[in-house]
């Protein structure tokens, strides 16, 4: 055989050989090799509502990409603590995650508006502003940081809970040891109300109850019950002093190795995986709430009087976190009038 020849059989071959590997792919079905496979973390266990969010919003960009873009849900903090996440995302060691605004706020401290105490009137109002202007506004804010904003999750309304000395009325919460998470906003908040504030990760809140380190945490149903809390901390007060809203975010390094058109895609099922979440939050709310009652939680309801007490103690963290911003509070304390 001449080089040439030489040549074209061996390119021949070569197409022989690749030709194979893609008809021996087609025929078991799985025919395409992902261009990206990214990450995700998630801190709830994996069937809790935005866990369950974040497993929809991987399958429907897998779907819609034909498999070129999977990502792989890690829940149960398996990646780290919140505060840990964000900081590789900024440097583009996770891909995406789900957050909560506390812990965003302390990177993005413009975020923090829309996380105040007692800001809103129930979850009609706070879905009212998030939907609105202003929330998409504060969804941008967060690129500021390397962390693009892809879509608001739900995590209801925060309360108290203790394990030993029930809180009955502002008065029992003075000195009481809280758990707070890693932000300075929430501290400022707990110690407003006169406790102290302990900072700890959220996978280690159950020892620290446990062992006695606190006195007691603050948090949502679902979060309070899939953790089980409430096995060392049997009283729920519920104050309802915080909404957090949650968002999906995805690194910069990540966003910008993608097309517009992928772009365009990943909001978009982040979006709908969002409207999934909050309608399994709704009813994740009320199960849990009932599954605590059924195992032993002792549930305390406040006066309206008594409340005001706790709102005018927190409220006093509105002029250091927000004192620039009133009239955004304003505007958003009228949409729930
Ligand atoms: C909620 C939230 C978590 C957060 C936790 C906490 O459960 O969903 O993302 O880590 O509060 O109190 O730390």
């Amino acid at each position: 055989m001449t080089r040439g020849g030489k040549k074209w059989a061996l390119l021949a071959a070569v197409l022989g050989i690749a030709g194979a590997v893609v008809v021996w792919r087609m025929g078991r079905g799985d025919t395409v090799v992902p261009e990206y496979v990214f990450r995700y973390a998630e801190n709830q266990v994996s069937d809790y509502p935005t866990a369950l969010g974040a497993a929809r919003f991987a399958e429907l960009v897998e779907e819609r990409t034909e498999g070129r873009i999977q990502i792989l849900v890690r829940s149960e903090g398996e990646l780290g603590a919140e505060k840990d996440v964000l900081k590789q995302m900024q440097y583009g060691g996770i891909d995406f995650a789900r957050v909560s605004l506390a812990q965003l706020g302390e990177i993005v401290p413009e975020l923090n508006v829309l996380q105040m105490p007692y800001l809103y009137r129930d979850a009609e109002h706070m879905w009212s502003v998030l939907e609105s202007e202003i929330g998409d506004y504060y969804l941008g804010v967060s690129e500021k940081s390397d962390l693009i904003g892809l879509s608001w999750y739900d995590a209801g309304a925060r309360s108290f809970y203790t394990s030993t000395k029930k809180i009955t009325c502002l008065e029992d919460l003075q000195g009481m040891r809280i758990r707070v998470q890693e932000s300075a906003l929430m501290s400022d908040m707990v110690e407003a109300m006169g406790a102290r504030a302990v900072q700890t990760a959220y996978s280690d809140v159950y020892s620290v109850l446990e062992l006695g380190t606190v006195d007691g945490a603050e948090n949502n149903w679902p979060s309070y019950k899939s953790m089980n809390h409430d096995e060392v901390a049997r009283y729920y007060t519920v104050d309802e002093h915080q909404r957090i809203p949650e968002l999906q975010i995805i690194s910069r390094h990540t966003w910008e190795k993608l097309s517009e058109e992928d772009q365009a895609l990943i909001r978009e099922c982040a979006k709908e995986s969002a409207l999934f979440e909050r309608e399994l939050w709704f009813q994740a709310e009320e199960t849990c709430r009932q599954e605590a009652l059924a195992a032993g939680t002792e549930i305390i309801e406040l006066s309206g009087e008594e409340k005001e007490k706790f709102r005018a103690a927190a409220e006093q963290i509105y002029e250091k976190y927000c004192g620039d911003c009133m009239d955004i509070i304003e505007e958003i304390q009228k949409k729930g009038e």
